[in-house]
């Protein structure tokens, strides 16, 4: 996304805040690290200091709120952490805006009759909320906007038939999944009462190259190429609805200009596979990449002891922001774990930096007496 940002909107001022724990690498970005409208700012969204030394240096007009503990499997190991980064880190960032935007509660969203205008202005639209506060804007975001990037994991599990909509009504099953549907309530709160401009979007499970080798797809690839086990919890036959990153970050890119105030937008990428026949399909692509005998990494596959709390099926109804923002998947699955395969396959290195020391000690306290 932040790449997307950067390339496509020379315009933009873009500051990506990141606090480079274990699962971020500056490495990610080194193609645009050197871009005129680039700055990174090493950052914990728990450091409230330096979260308003950043928003007084540089007056952002709008904040993508991607800084979340992700992985499941780690939060049940320590749901503290989640706690910590999902909950506070967001309570930190939407304090942040506030304070910046100066906004109150006599422009709550909820009484706001600007409910349905798009988040950035088109030629008509009327002042900023404060234009006190855009000395340094350079874009041409005149309407501050907080949005919040969640997921689909808040709505709970599907039994065999269903998707998720923006109606469904919160259900969470692990502490991952709780603490991004508590934050997803503070942004939501942060707009009824202190009328903070705001977005969310809740997406399916992401997949594509750079991801961190602790989600079903990169680390299995990585077990491949290491000839390891690929261990695949209870009976394998739960469900996700797999989406490439690059499709999720250009439909970012038109909520955050297009999208609704005080919306929900659920993304998805209409492509439902059980764990286990995605498994043998990344199996079949990497024997044909490596040049293997069909079904030598099929034999990797190992059942092992569930995941508690494991929900059973997602999927997304993407009808909204298809229907109002013309937004849909580009990338077919086949083809978009193609192109994941390549990139792993083409960047050994940056999977053996990100696989040794602490990963290690995670792979043991995760896997190991499972089988
Ligand atoms: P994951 O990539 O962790 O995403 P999420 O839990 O957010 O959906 O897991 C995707 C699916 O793959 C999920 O049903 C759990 C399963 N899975 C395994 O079977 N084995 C594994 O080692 C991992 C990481 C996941």
């Amino acid at each position: 996304m932040v790449r997307l940002f950067v390339t496509k909107y020379p315009h933009y001022k873009i500051i990506n805040l990141d606090a480079l724990t274990y699962a971020g690498n500056l490495e990610n970005l080194k193609d645009i690290e050197d871009a005129p409208n680039y700055i990174f700012e090493k950052l914990n969204i728990l450091d409230v200091p330096e979260l308003e030394r950043v928003f007084e240096q540089y007056h952002p007009d709008g904040v993508i709120h991607l800084a979340a503990e992700s992985h499941v499997d780690r939060s049940i190991l320590s749901p503290l952490d989640f706690v910590y980064t999902n909950v506070v880190g967001t309570v930190n960032l939407l304090n942040a805006a506030k304070k910046q935007w100066k906004t109150d509660v006599t422009q709550s969203l909820a009484k706001s009759s600007s409910n349905d205008k798009p988040l950035t202005p088109q030629p008509s639209t009327p002042k900023p909320i404060n234009p006190s506060t855009f000395a340094q804007q350079s874009s041409t975001i005149v309407q501050p906007l907080f949005y919040h990037i969640s997921t689909d994991e808040v709505y709970g599990a599907l039994g065999e038939t269903g998707l998720f909509t923006e109606e469904t009504p919160y259900d969470p099953n692990s502490p991952y999944s709780a603490s991004k549907a508590a934050s997803d309530h503070f942004v939501r709160v942060y707009g009824e009462t202190f009328g903070l401009p705001f977005v969310i979007s809740n997406c399916s499970n992401n997949y594509g190259p750079n991801h961190f080798p602790e989600k079903l797809i990169p680390l299995f690839i990585n077990n491949i190429i290491q000839k390891q086990p690929l261990p695949v919890y209870g009976d394998g036959l739960y469900t996700r609805d797999w989406l490439f990153v690059k499709d999720h970050a250009a439909a970012i890119d038109l909520v955050f200009h297009n999208g609704k105030m005080g919306e929900t937008y659920n993304i998805g990428g209409f492509n439902e596979w059980e764990n286990i026949d995605l498994v043998k399909l990344l199996c079949k692509q990497m024997d044909e990449k490596l040049g293997n005998y069909p079904g030598t990494s099929e034999k990797l596959i190992t059942y092992i002891k569930d995941r508690p709390g494991h929900d059973r099926r997602y999927a997304i109804d993407a009808s909204k922001i298809n229907k109002e923002l013309g937004w849909e998947p580009t990338v077919t699955f086949e083809e978009g774990l193609s192109q994941t395969i390549d990139w792993y396959l083409e960047n050994k290195e940056w999977l053996k930096n990100v696989t040794s020391g602490a990963y290690q000690h995670y792979y043991q306290e995760q896997y190991a007496e499972k089988d």
